[in-house]
């Protein structure tokens, strides 16, 4: 991971699954490899970005995303700063771009960024000097959590090609669905969306997915069953008609999961809405549940896009 400077990705953004080839794909995933064991050891730091400014940049709120962002950062030994908007100019009115420039005149090397708007990473891409991560746009894209989710699965399955993956539940606001359904479907895997009429993008059809609206067939004999939250805030006015109506039809318990195949294993990006989209006894069951797993790979594949990014900085790798 360090005695290479190689570079992974084509790109000097990572802004999308969507432009990603299927070789920078495993590159990064194979990278994340010596990251987990990195993780796992009792010293996990590295000098690969000492002296380089990483920001994040985040204006939706976050727990795994940013701190894990922050700590991949600090890991490979760079400068990391987190911007609460909470706190910054945008709650006085200045605009995404007004604030990101500003940013850039500080000279960070890597901005992190997530925004409410689809296309808010590509944009900045577009005005800033410095590299871009888009973690999270609006429901476009989340990148890094589609490599997470397919670096939790390598690792169990010991592959993503020919496996039956189900995403179910809010598949119109989710850019984790968007970018799952890109890698997946990349990388040979068949992916099916579950999901009630009210929660399928208009477009679904043509994503290259099998599409159910009946959990219990949807479910039956996938290897990986992926459940998304109900995002309420990207919704105005009712999509479903009540939570427990929802969990009944959609939700996930031990009575659907045991219609996927004998050995699958069930994922969630978080935050989890329990008793809403999964059931809390198969939430925290350990012999299925990836979910923790999931976080766990989520440094260990942001300290691979930092790495793959730095090694396209000006200056050369650190
Ligand atoms: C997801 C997100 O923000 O898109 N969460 C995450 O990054 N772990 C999914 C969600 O908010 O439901």
């Amino acid at each position: 991971m360090t005695e290479t400077d190689t570079p992974i990705l084509n790109a000097r953004h990572l802004l999308g699954i969507e432009a990603l080839s299927v070789g920078e794909i495993t590159g990064l995933l194979d990278l994340a490899e010596e990251y987990v064991k990195l993780g796992r050891a009792p010293q996990k730091k590295l000098a690969l970005l000492k002296g380089r400014t990483v920001i994040n940049l985040f204006f939706e709120p976050s727990t795994r995303t940013q701190s894990s962002f922050e700590l991949a950062g600090k890991r490979l030994g760079a400068d990391t700063m987190n911007m609460s908007v909470r706190t910054s100019s945008v709650s006085k009115g200045e605009t995404l771009v007004d604030t990101a420039t500003t940013l850039n005149a500080m000279r960070p090397d890597i901005l992190i960024v997530r925004h409410q708007d689809s296309g808010a990473a590509e944009l900045l891409s577009r005005k800033l000097d410095c590299s871009v991560v888009n973690a999270g746009d609006g429901c476009h894209e989340h990148p890094t959590q589609a490599l997470l989710d397919a670096l939790t699965i390598r690792r169990r399955l010991g592959r993503l090609d020919g496996l039956t993956v189900a995403i179910c539940g809010d598949i119109a606001h989710s850019r984790v669905a968007r970018s799952n359904i890109h890698l997946l479907t990349k990388m040979g895997a068949t992916v099916r969306l579950i999901a009630p009429k009210t929660l399928l993008p208009a477009d679904a059809a043509s994503f290259g997915c099998e599409i159910f609206t009946d959990m219990n067939k949807g479910v039956a004999d996938v290897d990986i069953v992926m459940m998304l939250r109900l995002q309420m805030e990207r919704m105005a006015g009712a999509f479903v008609p009540s939570a427990r109506e929802y969990f009944r039809f959609w939700g996930l318990d031990r009575k659907k999961l045991a219609l996927a195949k004998p050995h699958a294993f069930v994922m969630h990006p978080g935050p989890m809405n329990r008793g809403v989209e999964i059931d809390s006894a198969v939430a925290d069951d350990i012999e299925v549940s990836l979910i923790q797993e999931q976080v766990e790979m989520g440094v260990a594949i942001r300290m691979a896009v930092l790495d793959a990014l730095s090694r396209g900085l000006s200056g050369g790798s650190a």
